[in-house]
């Protein structure tokens, strides 16, 4: 039976990038018998403008309904002063919320053939493969109680609430073992346990589930340490586990290290494996529509998709090594640039992954 993809292009960038990985699920399509169906639907700043909130009740509807969703990327300055629940950061958090997808999955790979791009030594980040795992439904995220209130004096105060109940720790802590199993059996969960009672619990729930998964090795980090660790050494780490916030961080931080955030996807998953796909770059409103944004992460998202929703293993696989086989040869947007290489725009970016998939036996 086909399987239901929901495209939701957003804003900025994101309609070019995923114009491109479309190309992309067309040829697996088409010369693969891939069996999936596209439908489009608004989310964020466009949404917002054609039907006056981020997350339109149609949207919702159609993301539930679709087997794995692909998502361009949300916001943009002319955004910055609407309402805050309107903006369009809440539609891609309002999604994230109402489907439970919980686990999100950012891994950060260094090509080797774009080495030179990162801000460390090449020997520092030779070979670097993070699985960064970090909690999506939780934390200061969607604690409640939250927001600003005005004391007695007059002066305003901003509160957030840092929480986790145990089954939550649970359920993202086993999802990183059971990843960790597949990969290098290392296992480090990062926490603020010498401040937080929520990360002291957080720390318990890690150590009890460890025990379920003798192969694995757990270790522990505090958030700071584990900053400072990513760019000292960053080859230590093969899983990181982490709540949301500190998730959003590092998880930046060790994009940094591949030297080109626009290479990178994330998965989103919930409990049955259904998924939301996005590159982790953001919506790039400098450069959205000038042809010349990095299509890549997000053609390695429709990877991830194919990988983690759909089971077709090889297909992923396929696109994974049709995009190493374009940086081979020597293909280039502006964000991954390099003396001596070929600088390409998107569309031509798009093309060439197709015409590398074309040409695989
Ligand atoms: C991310 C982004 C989002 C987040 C924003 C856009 C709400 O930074 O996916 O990492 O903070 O989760
Ligand atoms: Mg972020």
């Amino acid at each position: 039976m086909s399987k239901k993809i929901l495209i939701l292009p957003g804003d900025g960038i994101g309609p070019e990038i995923v114009t491109e990985a479309l190309k992309v699920l067309e040829v697996l399509r088409r010369d693969h018998g891939l069996a999936v169906e596209m439908e489009q639907g608004l989310i964020g700043g466009a949404a917002y403008e054609a039907a006056g909130k981020p997350l339109p009740d149609e949207t919702l509807a159609l993301a539930r309904a679709a087997d794995a969703v692909l998502l361009g990327a949300v916001g943009g300055p002319q955004w910055d002063r609407i309402e805050w629940s309107l903006r369009p950061e809440r539609g891609l958090l309002g999604i994230r919320g109402e489907l439970g997808l919980f686990a999100n999955l950012r891994p950060a790979i260094l090509y080797p053939q774009l080495a030179a791009a990162s801000s460390l030594r090449a020997e520092l980040v030779a070979g670097l493969d993070i699985m960064i795992v970090r909690e999506l439904t939780g934390d200061v995220y969607f604690g409640q109680p939250r927001g600003i209130r005005t004391l007695e004096s007059g002066e305003r105060e901003g509160f957030n609430t840092m929480v986790y109940r145990e089954t939550e720790i649970e359920r993202i802590v086993r999802v990183a073992f059971t990843i960790a199993g597949r990969r290098r059996r290392q296992v480090c969960s990062v926490d603020k346990a010498n401040v937080l009672e929520v990360s002291q619990l957080w720390r318990e729930v890690a150590e009890r589930v460890s025990k379920e998964y003798p192969a694995v090795e757990l270790s522990h980090l505090y958030v700071d340490n584990a900053a400072m660790q990513l760019v000292r050494a960053p080859k230590q780490f093969d899983v990181v586990v982490t709540g949301n916030l500190f998730g959003d961080i590092l998880s930046d931080c060790a994009a940094m290290l591949t030297g080109s955030i626009g290479m990178l996807p994330s998965a989103s998953l919930d409990a049955a494996g259904k998924g939301l796909y996005e590159p982790i770059h953001g919506s790039a409103p400098d450069i959205a529509g000038k042809g010349v944004a990095n299509p890549l992460a997000t053609i390695l998202s429709v990877a991830m998709l194919l990988r983690h929703t759909l089971a077709q293993v090889e297909l992923a696989d396929r696109i994974e090594q049709a995009v190493g086989a374009v940086l081979n040869k020597g293909l280039r947007t502006g964000d991954i640039m390099a003396e001596g290489m070929q600088r390409v725009g998107t569309q031509a970016m798009g093309d060439a992954v197709v015409a590398a998939l074309r040409q695989q036996a």
